[in-house]
């Protein structure tokens, strides 16, 4: 579903969102998918403040690669939460295709990142008592698509990441590696515009990692989505449209070498 039409769904079923319009829509987003403005992301544990982000600008377009490197601990998690909505900034606005996320509330958000966004996580989070086939139907059946529908989907994308034989089995009896694979067919599964992945080879040896990584870029990069990824591999690094480095509560354009 694009954006629109799901925008068009949730104002005509949500009256919440609804009144939010003026605020969350802006039509001027210079063909960006991702707009950051002024974005602030403090912690305060008892009586130390961290400054995770002060104040970033960023912008991302439509189809881009783009890579976050940074020590661990600089930020980079912080940044996928808020672009997905997951986490919320202190100040600050994140645009989504013209829709201000940052002033959604919550059900809004985690419809928008229900439809629009796919995440990989380093540690897969694969449910354990679902299938492989059924943790990849599972979000689309929770956004109401039919079995039959998202089994569809789900099976395409599994023959994509070459584990189509491998439906019926539960995640534990898969190694690391396909496993994300798994993850990576489960967050492609909804054809969401941007995919977002922290650290996903961080916890493969690196000849798997290779590969996975290889099978996410592939997907991504043939559908035209936009990928952002955390990881510290310099290797990807190098095959990414844009690095930035998270440090010091700001990013900074990397020129790999
Ligand atoms: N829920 C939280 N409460 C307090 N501090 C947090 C929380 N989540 C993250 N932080 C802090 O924010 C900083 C950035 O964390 P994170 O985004 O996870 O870094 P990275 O992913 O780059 O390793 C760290 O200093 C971390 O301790
Ligand atoms: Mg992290």
């Amino acid at each position: 579903m694009s954006l629109k039409s799901w925008w068009s769904n949730l104002l005509s079923s949500t009256p919440s969102a609804a009144e939010l319009t003026d605020a969350a829509l802006d039509s001027a987003t210079g063909g960006a998918l991702i707009q950051i403005e002024q974005l602030s992301k403090l912690y305060q544990e008892g009586e130390v403040r961290r400054t995770v982000f002060k104040e970033i600008d960023l912008t991302f377009q439509p189809g881009e690669f783009v890579v976050l490197l940074g020590n661990s601990g600089s930020g980079k998690s912080t940044l996928l939460n808020l672009i997905s909505g997951i986490d919320r900034p202190s100040s600050g606005i994140i645009r989504i295709n013209g829709v201000a996320i940052t002033e959604l509330d919550e059900r809004s958000r985690t419809l928008l990142r229900r439809d629009q966004i796919g995440f990989v996580f380093q540690f897969f989070n694969l449910i354990p008592t679902l299938t492989v086939l059924e943790n990849v139907t599972l979000p689309q059946e929770l956004a109401g698509v039919s079995f039959h529908t998202a089994e569809k989907a789900a099976l395409s994308l599994l023959t994509q990441v070459d584990l189509a034989d491998r439906a019926y089995t539960f995640p534990d009896k898969l190694s690391g590696g396909q496993q994300q694979r798994v993850a990576i067919a489960r967050a492609l599964a909804h054809d969401p515009q941007l995919v977002l992945a922290d650290e996903p080879t961080g916890n493969l040896d690196e000849e798997t990692g290779q590969k996975v990584l290889k099978i996410l870029l592939n997907l991504t990069r043939s559908a035209g989505k936009t990928l952002i990824m955390a990881t510290h591999n310099p290797d990807i690094a190098r095959s990414a449209d844009r690095v930035l480095r998270v440090q010091e509560g700001d990013l900074v354009p990397v020129v790999m070498d």
